[in-house]
């Protein structure tokens, strides 16, 4: 959040010449800026005196993307991210909002601190919401104390990296969650069919001779689940769906009327287990990489409505770490500068509306974010905006990043769609694609 004392006057700002797009639809307007909220949108705006104008010229102006699941590696794993390095990363990929993983060192799983790490936010390029641990230490032993977490407002809890393994455990979690209105977002992998595993187990796992992880690994937790939460009423959000049978249960729960929300990557609806031919541990991830019958499922799914939101599971890992032999790599990729770029190509077919609302006010929904952001393009509302450019023809070039990290699997790509400009709380923290703080 940005650190203007309240005597210090924010920038009147005009975003001039765009397509405003929103949940409410798209319309030619200039966008005014003043006091850190929208106070016109207009066809036209003369700027007033003074004011910074933002060329928003042959390009979209919405609410900031939202990201459900970024990893900023604070405490514990600076070399590889902090929270203002990933966030600028974000900002330069049009979020004004990250939802931080608690899989830190020591691991975010108690008041003290969520707060710290709010405290590393202030300042930072986009907003931090800190999501906590389900159980103490992530040691999916007892539960972290979530009535606490909940009042100090935490929304997000999960043990990402790794699901609740005990069944009784993440019962309880949900029970305890469900009358705190937090959210319990499960990384559902069942860890005696996933172990060992490095690679999605299929066609590619066997000719390379890499231990695999079955799709089932992730199924028979989800399914687990969604007949816990569905009993407990306690919101469950899926974090990174991958397969085609994930889908399915997630199809069935809804039926059923459980309460479920659920999420996927841009590198699952775009890249699929062959890229793991190479060995090149920059593919390897969690959930893997699937075949391209999940892959199109993924898609098929997103056009359809099925899915809630698609969050980047942003994570770096430094080099030497990642310089290793495929197996003893760390799992993950970093995501945020090229999230857009890269859902827009995957879902070629989307309307870029649906897309945007996918990137950005139906996360904030989810991580209870949507008063400040997500939320129309309208006087009185706070401005935290993107504008992006989404015919921009751009080369991903890791070095040339914000992220501490150059874990990329798209080194080289070229993308179609970026973000422009970033508007945070009224302040121009991205201006040209480039970092204002
Ligand atoms: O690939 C992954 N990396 N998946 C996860 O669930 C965790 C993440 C990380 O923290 O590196």
């Amino acid at each position: 959040m940005s650190e203007r004392s309240q005597t210090e006057t924010l920038p009147v700002l005009v975003l001039a010449g765009g397509t405003v797009l929103d949940a409410t639809g798209q319309r030619r307007a200039d966008v005014l800026v003043r006091d850190g909220r929208v106070v016109e949108v207009a066809p036209t705006i003369d700027p007033p005196a003074g004011a910074t104008v933002l060329d928003a010229g042959g390009a979209l102006v919405g609410p900031g993307f939202v990201d459900l699941h970024a990893h900023l590696r604070e405490p514990g794993g600076e070399e590889a991210e902090t929270v203002e390095t990933g966030a600028r990363a974000g900002a330069l990929g049009g979020y004004t909002a990250l939802v931080a993983m608690p899989n830190t060192f020591p691991p975010i799983d108690s008041v003290e601190m969520v707060r710290a790490v709010r405290h590393l936010a202030r300042g930072a390029c986009t907003e931090v919401a800190v999501a906590a641990t389900i159980t103490e230490g992530r040691r999916g032993e007892r539960l972290a104390p979530l009535a606490e977490l909940a009042a100090a407002g935490v929304r997000v809890v999960t043990d990402d990296g790794a699901g609740v393994a005990d069944a009784q455990l993440a019962r309880r979690a949900f029970e305890y969650a469900a009358p705190f209105g937090l959210v319990v977002a499960e990384h559902c992998e069942d860890p005696a069919l996933a172990a060992g595993g490095v690679a999605h187990e299929g066609e590619w796992s066997s000719l390379l001779g890499l231990a695999g992880i079955p799709a089932e690994a992730e199924e028979v937790m989800l399914a687990r689940d969604l007949a816990l939460a569905g009993r407990s009423g306690a919101r469950f959000h899926a974090l990174h769906v991958s397969t085609a049978g994930s889908l399915a249960l997630l199809r069935e729960a809804r039926r059923r009327g459980v309460a479920v929300t659920a999420e996927v990557t841009p590198h699952h609806l775009a890249l699929t287990d062959a890229a793991i031919a190479g060995f090149d541990p920059v593919y390897r991830v969690n959930p893997p990489l699937r075949p391209e019958a999940d892959r199109r499922a993924l898609v098929a799914a997103v056009a359809a409505g099925e899915v809630d939101a698609v969050a980047t599971d942003h994570a770096p890992h430094a080099r030497h770490a990642k310089e290793a032999p495929f197996a003893e790599a760390p799992p993950g990729m970093i995501g945020l500068e090229t999230a857009f770029g890269v859902a827009r190509g995957a879902l070629a077919e989307l309307p870029l509306d649906v897309l945007w609302g996918l990137l950005s006010w139906k996360p904030a929904a989810i991580a209870g974010l949507e008063a400040r952001h997500g939320g129309p393009v309208a006087p009185g509302r706070p401005a935290n905006l993107c504008v992006v450019d989404p015919e921009a023809r751009w080369r991903v070039d890791p070095a040339a990043g914000a992220s501490r990290s150059a874990n990329t699997p798209y080194a080289g790509w070229e993308l179609v769609g970026r973000a422009r400009h970033t508007v945070l709380a009224g302040e121009v923290v991205v201006r040209d694609g480039e970092a204002q703080r």
